[in-house]
């Protein structure tokens, strides 16, 4: 039998890895990808929503790129390719919209919050939950690790894919169940509330110290004093430390909330420190990456043409099917 699949994308819309997306998407991808082949795709037709000034979708891809190889562990076998070098993915993403309804796509939450912002929307804000499901479903995509936004969109994926099936007789697509790492999904963001785009309130993995720094002493706590008590169970902070610290260094942390002499304050510069720490080794592999990128393109030529490959064959046998 072969391996199973796992697949995740990423937009190079501007905004960068966030801790949300690095715990509940990226990490569980690196985890999945020693027993499941796996792919890593930046989503560079799903930036043209948004982005339409070519100095800057250039910029953005080869920033996210080099985030992406800082971050991969060094044995690394993830597979990292561009959406935009899939030779077929749009003819695939019109076949596809053949067999979804129209009142899908109107239920779309992505659609439906950009209707609000903007007075006018594209097509292609319209259409992006089928681009998305073609990124899954051309190369039979098992898993999809997802932050809880793109839940619906997975739905779509599912359900589109149905359709078809459904249309020509026939288990055709494969159905992708999305992988949803609900203990990353409580996590707070800054200010307390949930970590949302709508909110802002992520903390960057590549931010720099200072903004870091700006940011994690503005996040409220409660109003104990030095001397006082603390519960870290119900503290922002010490939630955020969990993600970085070792369960000895937690317990530590956890014993010091207790004691007398520690303040919330200490507790935000432990969070910096290890949140630093965590990622040292990365920040000094992106800037290696950005100074040395073509050795990045090498990797990601031949990865282009794998996955492209893949799903070409997908596309020749649907051709088939479809009578063209
Ligand atoms: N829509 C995703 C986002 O905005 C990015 C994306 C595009 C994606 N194609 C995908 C994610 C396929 C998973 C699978 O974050």
């Amino acid at each position: 039998m072969s391996k199973k699949r796992i697949l995740t994308g990423i937009k190079a819309t501007g905004e960068w890895m966030h801790i949300g997306n690095y715990f509940g998407m990226f990490r569980p991808l690196i985890e999945n990808s020693k027993w499941r082949e796996s792919f890593l795709m930046l989503a560079d037709y799903h930036s043209l929503t948004s982005v339409h000034d070519p100095e800057s979708l250039r910029k953005n891809k080869k920033r996210i790129i080099c985030e992406f190889f800082a971050l991969f562990p060094e044995d690394s076998e993830i597979i990292v390719f561009e959406q935009s070098q899939v030779q077929h993915i749009n003819n695939m993403t019109w076949i596809l919209s053949s067999v979804t309804p129209y009142s899908l796509m109107l239920r779309a939450h992505s659609f439906k919050d950009s209707q609000n912002k903007n007075s006018e929307i594209n097509m292609a804000t319209f259409n992006y939950p089928i681009l998305m499901t073609a990124d899954i479903i051309s190369y039979d995509v098992d898993i999809v690790p997802v932050w809880k936004d793109q839940k619906q969109h997975l739905e779509f994926a599912r359900d589109i894919a149905q359709n078809f099936n459904k249309t020509y007789k026939q288990e055709f697509f494969k159905l992708p169940e999305a992988h949803i790492e609900e203990s990353v999904m409580t996590i707070p963001g800054i200010d307390g509330r949930k970590m949302s785009k709508s909110y802002n309130n992520f903390l960057w993995v590549f931010d720099d110290e200072k903004t870091l720094k700006k940011k994690i002493m503005s996040i409220p706590t409660g109003s104990e004093g030095l001397d006082d008590p603390k519960d870290p169970d119900n503290c922002t902070v010490f939630s955020l430390i969990q993600l970085f610290a070792s369960s000895e260094k937690q317990s530590e942390i956890r014993q010091k909330y207790a004691a007398w002499g520690y303040g919330y304050g200490h507790a935000k510069l432990e969070l910096l420190d290890l949140f630093v720490a965590y990622y040292a080794q990365a920040r000094d592999k992106y800037e290696y990456y950005l100074e040395n990128f073509h050795e990045l393109e090498k990797k990601l030529n031949s990865w282009n043409s794998y996955a492209n490959s893949i799903a070409t064959k997908k596309f020749n046998s649907l051709i088939q099917i479809i009578g063209l």
